[in-house]
């Protein structure tokens, strides 16, 4: 297995590439090819050129959530597939995704279902865990079941004209059984890492967790659930923690403190190998 960073809020290395707020990474698995995420405003089609990545040759782009920031490359990326392609997705991805801060806006996908059927999206809905390919999961809805793991009070939606927490129902993961154990994917966990984690090895009935990859969301959260999370995260005896994205710079400094050689910050163009 193998997964390569098409987009993250930085760029690692001095190659041409582009760093935008969002996530994109590209997933080799056992000779199937899918995109995870799409970023934010299209430099994955660039950034996957640059890397010698033909995103053509994907068999599906599965999208872990509808904010913008995952799925505003949608368009440019189907326009450049010039296929139908099926697009695996939880249907609240169209929900209306909002955030309070820095300023009061929508922050959901930034296009109509239609736009994207006509680029050439067919859309497959997930709420229960699917195998995608043997031994690559997408997750479903991820039972939030941890007393520590709160969710992000700044999102909300509206039902009707009232205003509620944004329940994020749609956040989804991947999760890959390799010989070295479980690899779980992030997009911006949403659903709280640990209760993804869990929800993986359940999932799978796989115990032995080998890697995390992706945005935790832990930038914003609490010390009481960052202080938790860590300590999660550090029974499970990780082989790799490649956070990025929503993890925040204090939070990943702070994880590349305690997880040493074990930490890799996941910026574009970084490959991971499993
Ligand atoms: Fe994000
Ligand atoms: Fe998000």
């Amino acid at each position: 297995m193998r997964v390569t960073v098409l987009v993250e809020n930085t760029v690692g290395r001095p190659m041409r590439l582009f760093g935008e707020h969002g996530l994109s990474l590209w997933v080799e698995y056992e000779g199937h090819r899918l995109l995870f995420d799409t970023g934010h405003r299209g430099a994955v089609v660039a950034n996957a050129v640059c890397l010698g990545v033909d995103l053509r040759t994907a068999e599906a782009v599965v999208l872990s959530h509808g904010h913008c920031d995952h799925t505003g490359g949608l368009r440019d990326v189907l326009e450049f597939i010039g296929r139908r392609i099926p697009v695996y997705g939880h249907p609240e991805i169209f929900s209306g995704h909002r955030v309070t801060s820095p300023t009061d806006r929508y922050v959901g996908i930034p296009f109509a279902r239609e736009e994207l059927e006509d680029a050439g999206a067919k859309f497959v809905w997930v709420r229960e865990p699917r195998e995608l390919f043997p031994g690559l999961w997408l997750s479903g809805e991820v039972p939030r079941r941890t007393p520590f793991e709160k969710g992000d009070a700044r999102m909300y939606v509206y039902r009707e004209t009232e205003r509620v927490p944004d329940p994020l129902a749609d956040d989804l993961s991947l999760y890959a059984v390799t010989p070295a154990g479980l690899v779980v994917l992030l997009g911006c966990a949403h659903a709280g890492v640990a209760n993804i984690v869990e929800h993986a090895r359940e999932v799978t009935g796989v115990g032995k967790v080998a890697a995390v990859l992706g945005g935790t969301h832990l930038a914003p959260v609490d010390a009481v659930q960052l202080d938790n999370t860590v300590s999660y995260l550090k029974e499970l005896g990780l082989d790799l923690l490649a956070a990025n994205h929503c993890t925040g710079l204090p939070v990943a400094a702070r994880l590349a403190g305690v997880f040493g050689e074990r930490f890799r910050f996941a910026s574009t163009g970084e490959t991971f190998t499993f």
